[in-house]
């Protein structure tokens, strides 16, 4: 009965991406803020690895780990804005199921590889901090480069594995994603096969890359406040504390909203709160990014001032 059915059913070569509602004078408004975050956000963060290439002061592994986080962001967002900015413009929402695929693969990898580098940068971090004294010999560029270099196998390795599953599945109920972009489970939804095994797969996939790095984030600032809050004096304590604020600002916000969006059951959230959500670490964190650590951490914000001072001499 069942089978009959499915093949009743047309397949879909095209998905449309339902985006934020359907107000005509919405639209031309969210593309001009999108269209000012994404130059801003490019900018902002390719001008962030320039500085981080060019000032010999900021070769560190933090700042390393840095860049790349800034060069990734950078990635990040050009596999979600320039889809979203173009069918803003143009009204047309049409999707191809490849182009779907293309873009969760992209997407996928790089969203991945920036929750490991994170962690990699709060490893980085829990070292300075608390193991201060063995810190030149734990992480040094070797170490740094393993780290990079890990991040991106690892989540090369489960994308590829994920995106090799969904490829089997084909998809016959009514192409409308309602979602900005293509993400896997709005895409699971579509699906006509049984889903329960990809399902199952994914949860397990976001509990490693995300809940498992989240946790040793978090185990990583336990011990590096309870560090500082033991430094004597006020003064040192605050520069200890203002080497990671910024990174701690970055990575509440980016944590908070990833598991709120992937492991938060999604039947129980309305589908408008889990796309604000989503807008918050796809587009928001690598805004936010530059900006953070431009305006709080000491060395960037010299480094900023000096290569300002010397466009202006030129
Ligand atoms: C990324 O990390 C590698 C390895 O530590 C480093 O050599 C490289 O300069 C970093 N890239 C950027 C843009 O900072």
């Amino acid at each position: 009965m069942e089978k009959a059915e499915r093949r009743n059913q047309t397949i879909i070569m095209e998905f449309i991406l339902l985006g934020f509602g359907n107000g005509p004078e919405l639209q031309p408004l969210l593309f001009l803020l999108f269209l000012v975050i994404y130059l801003v956000t490019v900018a902002g963060n390719i001008l962030v690895v320039l500085l981080i290439v060019t000032d010999k002061h900021l070769h560190t592994p933090m700042y390393y780990l840095l860049g790349n986080l800034s060069w990734l962001e950078t990635c990040l967002i050009s596999t979600l804005l320039p889809k979203l900015l173009a069918s803003l413009l143009t009204g047309d929402r049409t999707i191809s199921v490849k182009g779907c695929m293309v873009q969760l693969y992209f997407f996928g990898i790089m969203s991945t590889a920036e929750s490991l580098l994170l962690t990699a940068m709060s490893y980085d971090r829990y070292l300075a901090i608390c193991q201060p004294l063995r810190y030149p010999v734990l992480m040094n560029g070797r170490v740094c480069c393993q780290l990079v270099a890990g991040s991106w196998m690892s989540s090369l390795t489960t994308c590829t594995t994920g995106m090799v599953l969904l490829l089997q599945s084909t998809f016959c109920r009514s192409g409308e994603i309602d979602h900005f972009f293509c993400d896997f489970s709005p895409m699971l939804e579509l699906s006509c096969d049984d889903s329960q095994t990809l399902k199952l797969l994914t949860f397990i996939i976001a509990i490693m890359w995300t809940l498992v790095p989240c946790l040793l984030t978090l185990a990583s600032y336990t011990c590096i406040i309870s560090n500082i809050l033991k430094i004597p004096s006020t003064s040192g304590r605050k520069k200890a504390f203002s080497t990671c604020s910024s990174h701690l600002i970055m990575l509440t916000i980016f944590y908070v909203t990833v598991t709120t969006v992937y492991m938060v059951p999604t039947a129980n959230t309305p589908k408008i709160l889990s796309k604000v959500f989503s807008v918050f670490y796809t587009v928001l964190t690598p805004l936010l990014n530059p900006i953070v650590y431009c305006l709080r951490n000491k060395e960037v914000n010299e480094s900023l001032k000096k290569l300002i001072f010397k466009l202006v001499a030129f």
